[in-house]
């Protein structure tokens, strides 16, 4: 009921980095705009606004306040199972909610990392394809697991992967199994 760090002054903010994720017509689109501590490499500010749900306005709420201070790779870092703690709790099938203050987070990171000049952080974390026939990649592959797949079968019926030659079964039996354990042990 009461967001913090809202972003109401879009043109008058300042930021050091902005990360626009999602897409306004499906109505789940989130901005995060950070101010970075250049000589710490810290986070002195983080704001938001998104158009997603309740969850997404809670978990990003609560994803502002505790990254202030963070250093940027820290930031960049933080799971999904990091906010839902921090919030004391969310129904897995909202999990995915939360994912989307920290795309547009991460998004923002990488924005300031381009307007200095470090590019090179940014390669380090670009996706992977593990599905050359149906080019599925690894952040797919997380997003799926987020929003609820848990046997291979049902990472199929979501990204279409390994239907075709069958040759990235292996490696995203293994993927899924780290991203499960990632986002879900206790
Ligand atoms: S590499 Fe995935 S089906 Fe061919």
């Amino acid at each position: 009921m009461h967001p913090r760090n809202v972003l109401e002054d879009d043109a008058g903010y300042q930021e050091d980095g902005k990360g626009i994720v999602g897409n306004i017509k499906c109505g789940d689109e989130m901005v995060v705009a950070i101010k970075v501590d250049k000589k710490k490499g810290t986070i002195a500010d983080c704001k938001w606004k998104t158009y997603g749900c309740a969850s997404a306005i809670a978990s990003t709420s609560i994803l502002s306040e505790i990254v202030k201070g963070m250093t940027l790779d820290e930031a960049y870092h933080i799971t999904a199972k990091d906010i839902a703690k921090e919030l004391g709790g969310l129904p897995e099938h909202k999990i995915h909610c939360s994912v989307l203050g920290h795309k547009a987070l991460r998004a923002a990171i990488e924005d300031y990392y381009t307007r200095n000049g470090m590019t090179d952080k940014v390669e380090r974390e670009k996706e992977h394809v593990i599905c050359q026939c149906m080019n599925v990649t690894d952040i797919e592959i997380e997003h799926a697991v987020l929003e609820g797949a848990k046997t291979y079968l049902e990472l199929q019926e979501r990204t279409k992967l390994g239907t075709v030659c069958g040759q990235c079964k292996d490696k995203a039996i293994k993927l899924l199994e780290d991203y499960k354990k990632k986002h879900f042990a206790k």
